[in-house]
């Protein structure tokens, strides 16, 4: 139909998507055999058969199990130049790319290998697929703030490829406050902040997260609605919200379409906030970035002006200056 016509075609830019989510079992299973690895499944089949979620922990397991298979700047050019050959065929023009730095750290993989391979795959997808694509490194919030902060260290060298900061991984029980002087640390360097919030954990971590870490978008950010005066914050500061439908649904943090469609209805329609879709990690979540619109599309029955603002919201929510957006949008 002309709605789904449209959410082809719209100009998009996506904000919240991690690299390492965007490893497909078809890939992981070739980069095991180049690598002379063990397979981490029997099969392609048998990985998606796999992932089937009952919460975030149990999907990260399996997401860092399925890192072991990328060690040479080559398996990480193969894997983001693959992200970006599919995010230019759903006319993606502009990637706020999240990769893990500390879980290939852990397996002795340095940045000099896998920055390498990534910012090879950049600089490729600008000059064939003229998609424009920054950096955020994220924290992994499981660990130590010190490990951040080594991390962070590590990262100096390689400052200019650089656009910010992230936090992610397990939530409960971890508030944003553990990350504030490394935080401080990375502003001072001139990096962007951004963190996950409000995925599993209460409204109160989106409040740290902006008040403690300074962030200037919130990734998922789902439970701010059950504070009304941060929804009101959100609003008016115009932070970005950068919501993931498709996550939600697999990680069970909507338990069916019914929630899901109140709560993004809520987001998308009820609120002035600035919401995007996003699709987190379209290899374990079974979609993409247009999969995540279509899906909205449906449970809420947009119309093609919601789907243009939500399209234009991803842009303005974007840390593109005011100049480039008008180029991508
Ligand atoms: N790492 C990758 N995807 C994530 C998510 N949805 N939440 C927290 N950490 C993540
Ligand atoms: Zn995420």
């Amino acid at each position: 139909g002309p709605v789904q016509a449209f959410i082809a075609a719209v100009p998009k830019a996506e904000l919240h998507i991690h690299l390492e989510g965007t490893l497909e079992p078809e890939m992981m299973l070739e980069l095991a055999a180049r690598n002379g690895l063990p397979p981490p499944y029997l099969s392609a089949e048998a990985a998606r058969q796999a992932y089937q979620f009952k919460d975030l922990q149990s999907f990260l397991d399996l997401y860092y199990n399925g890192c072991a298979v990328l060690l040479t700047s080559q398996d990480f050019y193969d894997l983001a130049w693959a992200y970006f050959e599919r995010a230019a065929s759903e006319n993606v023009k502009h990637i706020e790319l999240f990769f893990d730095p500390q879980t290939h750290l852990e397996r002795n993989v340095p940045f000099s290998t896998f920055l390498p391979g990534i910012l090879d795959a950049v600089t490729t997808a600008k000059e064939k697929l003229g998609l424009n694509v920054r950096l955020i490194m994220c924290f992994l919030r499981h660990m130590s703030e010190e490990s951040a902060i080594e991390t962070l260290n590590q990262a100096k060298p390689f400052r200019e490829h650089l656009l910010g900061v992230g936090l992610d991984s397990s939530e409960a029980n971890r508030p944003p406050s553990l990350f504030k002087r490394v935080y401080g640390m990375a502003k001072a360097l001139g990096l962007r902040l951004v963190a996950h919030a409000g995925e599993e954990g209460p409204a109160e971590y989106v409040w740290e997260a902006i008040k403690d870490l300074g962030v200037e978008r919130v990734d998922h950010g789902i439970r701010s609605l059950e504070d009304t005066a941060l929804v009101t914050h959100l609003e008016e500061q115009r932070i970005g919200i950068t919501l993931c439908p498709l996550s939600n649904m697999r990680l069970k943090v909507f338990p069916d379409e019914a929630t899901a469609a109140r709560i993004l209805g809520k987001f998308i329609l009820e609120t002035k906030l600035l919401v995007m879709l996003n699709s987190d990690d379209p290899a374990y979540f079974g979609g993409y970035l247009m999969d995540n619109y279509l899906f909205v599309q449906r449970i809420l029955s947009l119309k093609v002006e919601q789907v243009a603002r939500l399209a234009k919201n991803s842009f303005s929510a974007s840390f593109l200056s005011d100049e480039e957006r008008q180029h991508y949008h």
